[in-house]
């Protein structure tokens, strides 16, 4: 009840791109929130959802996380997982979009479960390298199934807590890198949505940022504690752009950009 209010206080708030002034994020706007191509990728993973949605197999749920709030039971169907965890269509194309706009190098998601926006997320660019952490052993197995049908080659899944493995992935990745300062990454934080640990998440993540970095934090509006996760992250001083779409927040760190957070209709 009380996120339906949110969401109402969101939708009279929310502004569309009549009232943006930054040139940065108007075109953000219409060539990113508002594209409505339908682009061929588009369908291909659809049609994966759509097997995944009728997978009555059952698996058993190891949970890192913060869980699940309609799902109690560890033995969960693949349908189940597919129409409770993944994002909805309308989402996961938004990051679609925003991978091939951006065209990151690097995509570290936090929170693989069925791959479906891994999916997305690798197929806008190719030579992306997507890094994806599932902690769910038989989750991570559906995925890596659902990664070989796709043919995605660009994906590579890791298999642990995020608490254990994000450090050392991000050290191994970065590591590797020469050009510094023109590489682009993107983190995607769609797992374990506590304050705490998504902040903790952020500021490892952090260490690894420049001037190109894009953070994106799902969920922004699940739990009081979410809400104020975001807000400190908004607040710190790297975050100049900030994009709340109520159910996911995008966060840019261009140095040459003044500090400001839009709320935006999506
Ligand atoms: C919301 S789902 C991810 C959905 C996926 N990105 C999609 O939309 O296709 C979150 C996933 O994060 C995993 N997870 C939560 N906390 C974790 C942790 N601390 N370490 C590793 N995985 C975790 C859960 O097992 C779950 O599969």
């Amino acid at each position: 009840m009380k996120q339906f209010f949110k969401y109402i206080n969101y939708l009279f708030s929310a502004k569309t791109k009549h009232g943006i002034h930054s040139p940065f994020v108007y075109d953000f706007v219409t060539t990113v929130l508002n594209d409505k191509k339908n682009y061929p990728d588009y369908d291909r993973i659809k049609n994966l959802r759509k097997q995944l949605l009728q997978n009555k197999t059952t698996i058993n749920v190891t949970d890192l996380g913060a869980g699940s709030k309609t799902n109690k039971s560890n033995q969960r169907t693949i349908s189940k997982i597919c129409s409770t965890a993944e994002k909805n269509k309308k989402q996961a194309q938004l990051l679609y979009r925003i991978a091939a706009k951006y065209k990151p190098n690097v995509i570290f998601e936090l929170g693989t479960s069925l791959g479906v926006t891994s999916l997305y997320l690798a197929a806008a660019n190719k030579n992306t390298n997507l890094i994806t952490i599932e902690g769910c052993p038989e989750t991570a197995t559906v995925a890596r199934d659902n990664f070989k049908k796709q043919n995605a080659q660009n994906i590579k899944l890791v298999h642990g807590n995020f608490d254990d493995v994000l450090d050392p992935e991000l050290q191994n990745y970065f590591n590797t890198i020469t050009d510094k300062e023109n590489h682009t990454a993107l983190f995607f934080v769609d797992g374990n949505h506590r304050k705490e640990p998504t902040l903790n998440y952020f500021n490892t993540c952090l260490q690894y940022a420049n001037a190109n970095t894009i953070f994106i934090f799902d969920d922004i509006n699940w739990s009081d504690e979410m809400r104020e996760a975001w807000i400190d992250i908004i607040n710190q001083e790297q975050v100049t752009v900030s994009i709340d779409l109520f159910f996911m927040g995008i966060v840019f760190l261009r140095n040459q950009q003044a500090k400001e957070n839009f709320v935006l209709k999506f």
